[in-house]
């Protein structure tokens, strides 16, 4: 079964990466949100001195970039003679902020790190050829990453070099990542394309967009042949996260191996019904658009048009039948601390 899985990935720990290199390096962190903050702090306890935050002048972040001891400036005044730009704003936003204010700004020979491949891999960024390009993508949401950092641990990262002008840019890349603690954990070396094009699909078809729409067409399915919504939602949402977080920690067959005969053997027969042909059809068709370009031709056209279909989506996700149950629930569970 394991004949398809391809050769294993290069992968470094902290023994592989010089982390003098980047302490010795002006860092701009551009961008203060949940990776932002974390890859400045975690860059900063790695014994990294010279550290600028790069933000909007206007920008609500400034003052807790501020409050956390870090110099506080302009995206463009924070790249402007700093030897490594590491772009931690979201993804949308980088085609602009690349061409307004980082190009013009960053000194010749100096690094661009990304935490997602995105805007490279699309052409968003268009990176000037004398800088060294570099995606360092650790696997977790920053406040997690921050947070086992602390705690001596670290999490896997995605790590790869899309261009190299200065001949430095892989060794860079590494002190980098080991910085941000990943070489605690294993930093695995691969490709823009890769990465973005593996997690652009991954978000939509199974943790995201698959995920939410499986809960709520399996719970609205149970509603409308009449079982109580209360019991509908335990059932096909809220124990969602007692199984997810077996098959987190155990891998699929041994979080199987905790769960009853009967969810066992029911899951194997359903399981491959409701991911058949048509499931796999539709996973043909969304990683024919991840790969082609036209998702991000779609999401970049409706966020310059003010995000109209993004926020009407938003709009009525939240205004689906499960979410006034989970409300409801929520609002038993309060009443009950309450009594
Ligand atoms: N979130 C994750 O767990 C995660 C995981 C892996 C990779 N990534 C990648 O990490 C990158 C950052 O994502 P994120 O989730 O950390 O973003 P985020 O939480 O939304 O934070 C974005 C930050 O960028 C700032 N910003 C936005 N536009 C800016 C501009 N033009 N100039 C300067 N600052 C600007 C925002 O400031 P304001 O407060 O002023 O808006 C905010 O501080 C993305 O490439 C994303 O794909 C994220």
């Amino acid at each position: 079964m394991t004949q398809n899985l391809g050769a294993p990935l290069p992968v470094f720990h902290d023994r592989h990466c010089d982390l003098s290199i980047i302490r010795g390096k002006r860092v701009a962190v551009i961008g203060y949100g949940s990776q932002g903050r974390t890859h400045a702090l975690n860059l900063r306890d790695s014994g990294v001195s010279d550290i600028v935050v790069g933000l909007k002048a206007d920008s609500a972040t400034r003052q807790k970039a501020a409050a956390d001891g870090f110099e506080v400036r302009t995206a463009g005044e924070a790249a402007d003679g700093a030897d490594v730009v590491a772009v931690m704003v979201s993804d949308e936003a980088h085609r602009d902020l690349w061409r307004e204010e980082l190009a013009p700004a960053m000194k010749p020979g100096a690094a661009l790190i990304f935490a997602h491949g995105l805007s490279v891999r699309f052409g968003l960024v268009e990176p000037r050829t004398d800088l060294d390009v570099i995606l360092a993508s650790p696997k977790g949401i920053g406040p997690r990453i921050r947070e086992l950092f602390e705690a001596g641990e670290g999490v896997f990262c995605l790590f790869g070099v899309h261009q190299d002008a200065t001949g430095g840019a892989h060794a860079l890349g590494l002190s980098y990542a080991a910085a941000l603690g990943c070489g605690r954990k294993g930093i695995l070396e691969t490709t823009f394309a890769a990465e973005c094009e593996s997690d652009l699909f991954g978000e939509q078809v199974v943790l995201c967009g698959g995920t939410v729409e499986l809960v709520d067409a399996a719970f609205m399915k149970l509603v409308e042949a009449g079982y109580p919504a209360e019991v509908a939602w335990f059932e096909c949402f809220y124990e969602l996260k007692l199984v997810v977080d077996l098959m987190h920690r155990l891998g699929p067959a041994g979080a199987f191996a905790r769960i009853s005969n009967t969810a066992e053997f029911g899951a194997y027969l359903t399981g491959p019904r409701v991911i058949g042909e048509a499931s796999r059809a539709a996973m043909d068709t969304v990683l024919a658009e991840v790969r082609s370009g036209a998702f991000v031709k779609r999401l970049m056209a409706d966020h310059d048009a003010g995000a109209p279909e993004l926020l009407a989506r938003r709009r009525a996700l939240g205004q689906r039948e499960i979410e006034a149950v989970g409300a409801r629930l929520a609002e038993i569970g309060s009443r009950a601390r309450d009594d």
